[in-house]
């Protein structure tokens, strides 16, 4: 068997007959900016998230940027953002020229340890970044009551969790703004690049539309200063088709992970691998399934030489990185971050898997040991 970590050619070939028509209409409109497949997918992703506002990006990276700009963010501001993510948050921060302020994970979950995020407040803190890293939901309780006592703004990186919940509310809509991507691999995945921001207000979201297109509100006026990035009318055509089934979609990935889970019991029980926690289907919609194992290169050799294609999120972090030097961090600074780094593997998961190839990747790792 040959299983790559995602698989994005069967969803294709399921969806085909729909995707083709919807970027077919487009180029025969010429509709390519902004038009009514961005319109429509607008709407249609708003009412999903039970959100009020909805704003199509260019990608989850600018819809962060965007964020705390329009939250008027800059040079001598703090944001709070967990060590464990993906750099893009970082970034999305300091294009702004304020200073992400990192706080270690927590073992269990792999999100932001809540109880360390206070003693990262500092005067210069403007704004908390929760990343619902690897599909998981962060503890939005918590984080909102910490908000508030401080008056921070929240600002979500829901890159990676689209349609996940916490409690009753879709994640995305407990701050000012949350930033979703629609890379291909994500669990709304468009054919490129493409993101969307949720606002929680009339004038954030007025604001972000115009900042997404150069500051513009009429055309060729810019009562403020904006970049290029704007939803391509395209890729919405593909959003439009998939978002009806994203619900869907993530029920089938937990159900995967809760398979995983249960065939792979055997080795956490002997202490050669430590499994996520399955939690509920609305609190994790499993991105990604992540285990740590011993002398993982090896294990990774036996997968690879088995077809099978693991992942791993992420091996270096990006604070202990040349390119991000300048935050200022060293080897050291968050523990769990780093030693979870050197553990982590990321097995295949994608709605369309079947029994036999979770059978075949769990039998595979059981011979691995
Ligand atoms: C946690 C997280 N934040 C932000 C991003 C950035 O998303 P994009 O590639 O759409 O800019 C990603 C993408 O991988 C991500 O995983």
């Amino acid at each position: 068997m040959n299983i790559p970590l995602v698989d994005l050619k069967i969803q294709y070939q399921k969806l085909k007959k729909e995707i083709d028509k919807n970027i077919a209409e487009v180029c025969a409109s010429a509709s390519f900016i902004l038009g009514p497949q961005v319109e429509e997918f607008e709407r249609s992703f708003a009412e999903f998230l039970e959100a009020d506002y909805v704003v199509g990006v260019a990608n989850a990276t600018d819809a962060l940027h965007l964020a705390f700009a329009a939250l008027g963010l800059g040079v001598n501001d703090e944001v709070i953002i967990p060590a464990n993510t993906f750099v893009a948050t970082a970034v999305g921060v300091m294009e702004t020229g304020a200073r992400p302020v990192l706080v270690d994970m927590d073992p269990e979950t792999y999100l932001i340890d809540l109880k360390k995020i206070e003693s990262a407040i500092t005067s210069r803190t403007k704004a908390i970044c929760p990343v619902h890293l690897y599909g998981r939901a962060c503890n939005m309780d918590v984080i909102a009551k910490i908000a508030q006592k401080h008056s921070l703004f929240i600002v979500e990186d829901v890159a990676q969790a689209a349609g996940a919940r916490w409690k009753k509310k879709r994640v995305g809509t407990f701050g000012q703004f949350g930033c979703f991507s629609f890379y291909p691999g994500k669990n709304l995945g468009a054919y490129g690049d493409g993101g969307a921001m949720s606002a929680s207000s009339e004038k954030l979201a007025k604001k972000i539309r115009s900042m997404r297109n150069f500051g513009s509100e009429k055309k060729y006026e810019y009562p403020q200063r904006g970049i290029n990035s704007r939803l391509d009318s395209i890729q919405a055509a593909v959003l439009n088709v998939k978002l009806k089934y994203l619900d869907q979609w993530n029920l089938k990935r937990w159900e995967i992970a809760k398979k995983y889970s249960q065939e792979l019991k055997p080795l956490e029980k002997k202490g050669i691998l430590k499994l996520p926690d399955i939690v509920n289907p609305e609190t994790h919609v499993f991105h990604l399934f992540v285990v740590q194992v011993d002398r993982r290169s090896k294990v990774i050799e036996f997968l690879s030489k088995n077809g099978i294609q693991a992942g791993i999120h992420y091996p270096i972090p990006f604070y202990l990185q040349k390119g991000y030097a300048q935050l200022g961090y060293s080897k050291g600074a968050f523990p769990e971050t780093e030693s979870a780094s050197e553990k982590i593997l990321s097995l295949p998961v994608y709605p369309e898997m079947t029994s036999s190839q979770i059978a075949y990747i769990t039998g595979t790792l059981k011979k691995a040991f």
